[in-house]
C-alpha cells in the first residue's frame, strides 16, 4: 500500500505516503517551493535522534498519522478519487479502529481545512458538558478535585467525533460516509494485525482500562493482545456500519446512542438521550495570522491552540528579527518566555466563546505581542507565581495531516483526552468514552491532569465546551502556496511542540525530518519550569539557562506530532519519531 518511503521506520510503519495511480485525476504539482533551502543542524551530544534522516516522500499526496493502517485508509480513499477531506474522515474513523488509545468515536476534535481554491474553514467537534454537569461536580467535601473527571462514567463529555466528521464530509468532501468509512469497517470486521505499539500501550494500561469492560476485549486473562495476532472488533464494526448507513443519527438518536445512554445510566454517568440529541458540531472562522511573511490557519476556541500558537509566534517575531541560534540558552530562554506569556493569558482568559468573552483579536494582535515581547529580559527569567502544579507525561491524543493531489489540506486533531479516555469501554457498541471533562478547570486555581492551572473562564457549566490545547495548523509560504500541515498530541505541549516544528522549518530552515527530531522544550506558565527533553540541551545551554534563572526540568518526551511539508516535486511526511514502535505507551 505505501510507496516511495524513504525513511527508516522502526518496527511499526506509522505513515502512509503514496503516489496516486496514473489513471486517477491528478494534477501533478507544478508548484515548486518558494521557501529558502533547508539547512543542516547539529543536535546535542547524546540526543536520541540523528540529524539528517530522510522523510517519507510522495509526489502527489501525503498523509501522516500515528498508525500506518489509518494513513492507508486515507490513501485508499484518495486513490478512489476522494479529496483531502474524504481522506481525513477515512483516517479519523480508521484510527478509531486501529489506534484505540486516542482514535475515537467516543471523543471529539478539531479540523482545519484549507482548499486549493483558497477557501478555508475550521470545524469544532469538541465534546460538551452534559446538561446535568455542574461547576463543583468533581470536588470532594473539602473542595479538592476527585479523580472522577478522569476515570469512570462521570468523566465524559458528550462525544462530538461522529457528528463533526460527518459534517466536514458533507460540506467539503466528495464521497458518502459509506465510502470513506469502508476501510474502517473492514478493519473492525475482518481484523487487523496487532502491532507492538498497541500491545505495549495495552500492557501498560491494564491497571486503568482493565477495571472496566475493555478487559474482556483487549486482554486474554489479563494478557494484552499479542503483537502479530489478528484483532477483530465485531461490535465496533456493527456500530460503524450503522453510522455508514444511517449517518450520525445512528449515534445521536438511534441504537448506538441508546446503548451509550444505557451504559451511562448503569455506571452512574450523566449523559442522557437529550444530551446526545442536542449535540452540534460548529463551523468556526479560522484564526488567520502571519509569521515572518508566512500565513497560518489555526483553530479558534473552544481550542486555545490557535490563539496560543499565534500569540507565541507573534511575540517571537516582535522580539527579534532573527532568533538566537537554535540550541543556545538564548534561544531556549526566548521561546520559553514567549510560551510562558501566552499561557498566562490562555490559562486565565480562554474558555468556550458561547460562555465567556474571549479577547481573541487582542491576544492575536501584533501590537499586544510587541508589548509582551518588551517584557522579556534576555538575562533574567520572569517568574510566574509558584504553586504545587505537577506535570503528567502523556501523548495520547492523535493528530493527522493530509494533503491531496489537488493541494487541498486538512489538519485534524482528535482525542479521548487521556490514553483510552475515561477507561470506560462500551462493549455492546465497541468503543471507549472520553474523559474530556478533566480539561475544564474542575477547581479554578488548582491544577488539572496536565498541571494546567486555569480560571473561571474554563469552569464547568452545562452545555459548555471544555478548553482544549489541540492545535491543528496549516501554513502557507510567503507566496501563498501550501507549505506545512502540522499538529500534535500531548495536552498543553501540543501548543509548544507544534510551534517549534513551525519555527524549525521557518526560522531554522531544518528539513521536516530534522524539525520533527529536534529536541523540544515546553513552558506553560505554571508550573514555572522550563521543561526540556532528556539530553536535549548542551551542557553550555543548560548552564546558560540556569544563570538566567530557569528551573530546568528534564522529561523523556514532549508531544507527538505528525506533519506534512511541501518540498521540491511533492510532499514530505514525518510521523512522530518519539513514539515509533512503542506508540501507545501511556505514562502519566
Ligand atoms: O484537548 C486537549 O487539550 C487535551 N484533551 C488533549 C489531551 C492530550 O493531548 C492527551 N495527551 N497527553
Amino acid at each position: 500500500m505505501r510507496c516511495s518511503l524513504r525513511t527508516t521506520t522502526a518496527v511499526v510503519l506509522l505513515l502512509g505516503a503514496c503516489r496516486a495511480p496514473s489513471n486517477s485525476q491528478t494534477r501533478a504539482l507544478a508548484i515548486e517551493p518558494t521557501v529558502p533551502p533547508r539547512q543542516s543542524v547539529t543536535f546535542p551530544d547524546g540526543w536520541r535522534f540523528k540529524a539528517g534522516e530522510k522523510a517519507a516522500f510522495g509526489e502527489h499526496f501525503m498523509i501522516a498519522s500515528n498508525q500506518g493502517l489509518a494513513s492507508d485508509a486515507g490513501s485508499e480513499v484518495i486513490r478512489a478519487g476522494g479529496n483531502a477531506v474524504d481522506a481525513a474522515v477515512a483516517v479519523g474513523f480508521a484510527l478509531a479502529v486501529v489506534y484505540p488509545v486516542a482514535g475515537n468515536i467516543g471523543g471529539g476534535g478539531f479540523m482545519v481545512i484549507r482548499l486549493a481554491d483558497g477557501r478555508s474553514a475550521t470545524i469544532d467537534y469538541r465534546e460538551v458538558a452534559p446538561r446535568a454537569a455542574s461547576r463543583n461536580m468533581y470536588l470532594d467535601a473539602s473542595g479538592n478535585p476527585t479523580d472522577e473527571s478522569i476515570i469512570g462514567y462521570r468523566a465524559s463529555g458528550v462525544p462530538g467525533a461522529v457528528a463533526g466528521m460527518a459534517e466536514a464530509l458533507s460540506k467539503y468532501g466528495t464521497m458518502s460516509l459509506a465510502q470513506v468509512m469502508a476501510p474502517a469497517i473492514r478493519m473492525a470486521r475482518d481484523g487487523f494485525v496487532v502491532d507492538s505499539s498497541l500491545h505495549l500501550g495495552l500492557r501498560s494500561s491494564f491497571g486503568y482500562i482493565g477495571k472496566f469492560d475493555a478487559r474482556d476485549i483487549f486482554y486474554n486473562n489479563g494478557e494484552a493482545l499479542a503483537p502479530g495476532t489478528v484483532f477483530r472488533q465485531p461490535a465496533l464494526a456493527r456500530t460503524l456500519q450503522l453510522i455508514a448507513e444511517q449517518g450520525p443519527k445512528a449515534f445521536y438518536r438511534g441504537e448506538v446512542g441508546d446503548s451509550l445512554v444505557a451504559a451511562m445510566t448503569r455506571g452512574g454517568g450523566i449523559i442522557t438521550k437529550q444530551d446526545l440529541e442536542l449535540y452540534q458540531p460548529l463551523w468556526r472562522t479560522p484564526i488567520k495570522s502571519t509569521y515572518r511573511g508566512y500565513s497560518m490557519f489555526s483553530m479558534p476556541p473552544a481550542s486555545s491552540g490557535g490563539i496560543v500558537v499565534t500569540q507565541s509566534l507573534n511575540i517571537l517575531e516582535a522580539a527579534a528579527d532573527t532568533l538566537p541560534a537554535w540550541g543556545t540558552a538564548a534561544y531556549a530562554h526566548l521561546l520559553g518566555s514567549a510560551f510562558q506569556r501566552a499561557f498566562i493569558d490562555r490559562n486565565s482568559k480562554l474558555g468556550d466563546p458561547a460562555f465567556v468573552n474571549v479577547p481573541l483579536d487582542q491576544l492575536t494582535s501584533k501590537g499586544y505581542a510587541r508589548t509582551l515581547a518588551k517584557t522579556i529580559d534576555p538575562n533574567h527569567k520572569t517568574p510566574t507565581p509558584p504553586n504545587g502544579s505537577q506535570i503528567v507525561d502523556g501523548m495520547h491524543t492523535t493528530h493527522y495531516s493530509v494533503v491531496d493531489d489537488q493541494g487541498n489540506a486538512v489538519a485534524t486533531t482528535t482525542t479521548l483526552n487521556n490514553g483510552y479516555g475515561s477507561a470506560v469501554y462500551l462493549k455492546n457498541v465497541g468503543f471507549f468514552m472520553n474523559d474530556e471533562m478533566d480539561d475544564f478547570a474542575s477547581a479554578p486555581g488548582k491544577p488539572n491532569m496536565f498541571g494546567l492551572v486555569q480560571g473561571e473562564a474554563n469552569a464547568i457549566a452545562p452545555g459548555k465546551r471544555m478548553l482544549s490545547a489541540m492545535s491543528p495548523t496549516i501554513v502557507l509560504d510567503p507566496k501563498g502556496e501550501l507549505f506545512l500541515v502540522v499538529g500534535g498530541a500531548g495536552g498543553p505541549r501540543i501548543i509548544t511542540a507544534t510551534s517549534q516544528v513551525i519555527l524549525n522549518v521557518i526560522d531554522n530552515r531544518m528539513s521536516l525530518a530534522d524539525a520533527m527530531r529536534a529536541p523540544r522544550l515546553h513552558h506553560q506558565a505554571l508550573p514555572d519550569t522550563l521543561m526540556v527533553e532528556t539530553n536535549g540541551l548542551t551542557s553550555e545551554a543548560e548552564a546558560g539557562l540556569k544563570r538566567i534563572g530557569h528551573a530546568v526540568r528534564y522529561l523523556s518526551g514532549l508531544a507527538n506530532v505528525n506533519a506534512v511539508m511541501r518540498v521540491k516535486g511533492g510532499w514530505e511526511g514525518v510521523s512522530e519519531p518519539r513514539v515509533g514502535g512503542t506508540g501507545g505507551t501511556s505514562s502519566r
